[in-house]
């Protein structure tokens, strides 16, 4: 087992998908201080990055590199990633690809989306672990629980920045099923760490965060951080589906809906004992910053 995410592997060459989300651009950072040679592929114009060559494309794509690839790291969309990986004639021999644990939590949602988005998961994974099989290549799929600490995700992030317009925030007052959130720099480091253990190949590995806490104190947590000292309110949980339902018929949080909402109430943590076992997965426990949250003003980037 390799602890050190810079010697984990020999650098070679590395094409990455969604390089310009946020476990990608802790990805992309990781794969060149490692000397890795990076070919990232986006659908949009992108800053240039020291060591990073940007390509235009995106997972329906046939002019990217299929020749001389070392690693194909995935950190966008896995069902597009699995589809593009069976159909394309790449000869990389090592595959990493960020899936999610939504592939088991939303599995028996009220919601049928969800249930489709899990479904979705599980095909992807199905597919890619196949195809690398036939080619004989180590593919392994890192599945990361709720994300945070690039003020881009869209759960406390989202919370920080409706907490800071109105200068608090409301959950129910049973909101306090466990949460296991992951900070992207150490998904990005198992990214890495999984390239140097072969023991790794053909698997999936759940990825919370290095501390289970309840979804209330997490939300805690994160408003103490915030310069504005948003408040955490909490209603009585049949007051806050109504104050829901009227919010709803106003046409807002829309996204909150029945099985968001019965999420709250239901333990989400995760077994990673595989991962500190086969890759030495060691994710930092949940200390919130106001910048995990607050992305700075653009000038300021
Ligand atoms: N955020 C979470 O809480 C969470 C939790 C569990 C799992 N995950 C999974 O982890 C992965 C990475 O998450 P993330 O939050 O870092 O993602 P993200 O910030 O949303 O970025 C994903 C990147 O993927 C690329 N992408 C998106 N849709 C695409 C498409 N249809 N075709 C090709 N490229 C596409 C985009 O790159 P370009 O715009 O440059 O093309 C985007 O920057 C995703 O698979 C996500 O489902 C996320």
């Amino acid at each position: 087992m390799e602890n050190d995410i810079h010697s984990a592997a020999v650098a070679g060459r590395a094409l990455v998908f969604g390089g310009s989300g946020q476990i990608g651009t802790r990805l992309l950072t990781n794969l060149v201080a490692a000397g890795w040679q990076v070919t990232a592929v986006t659908r949009q114009a992108r800053a240039p990055m020291p060591g990073v060559l940007w390509q235009r494309g995106d997972l329906s794509s046939t002019n990217l590199p299929c020749q001389g690839v070392d690693a194909v790291f995935s950190c966008g969309p896995l069902d597009h990633f699995a589809r593009w990986y069976a159909a394309s004639r790449i000869d990389a021999p090592r595959v990493v690809a960020v899936g999610s644990t939504s592939v088991d939590v939303k599995q028996d949602s009220s919601e049928p989306a969800e249930r489709d988005v899990a479904q979705r998961l599980r095909q992807a994974e199905r597919v890619l672990f196949e195809s690398a099989a036939a080619r004989n290549v180590a593919a392994t799929v890192l599945r990361p629980t709720l994300v945070y600490g690039a003020a881009s995700d869209k759960t406390l992030t989202a919370i920080a920045a409706l907490a800071v317009r109105t200068g608090f925030f409301v959950l129910p007052a049973n909101a306090n099923g466990l949460r296991q959130p992951v900070h992207v720099q150490d998904l990005a480091d198992a990214a890495m760490q999984v390239l140097g253990c072969p023991v790794t190949a053909g698997h999936a590995y759940a990825l919370g965060g290095g501390e289970v806490l309840g979804y209330a104190e997490m939300v805690r947590r994160t408003l103490a951080c915030l310069p504005s000292r948003p408040r955490l309110l909490r209603l009585p949980a049949p007051l806050f589906k109504l104050a829901l339902r009227l919010a709803h018929a106003g046409g807002r949080l829309q996204g909150m809906n029945a099985a968001v909402l019965a999420r709250m109430t239901e333990p989400l943590a995760f077994d990673i004992e595989p991962a500190r076992r086969d890759f030495g997965y060691a994710p930092r426990a949940f200390v919130a910053e106001a910048a995990m949250f607050i992305a700075p003003p653009a000038d300021a980037a």
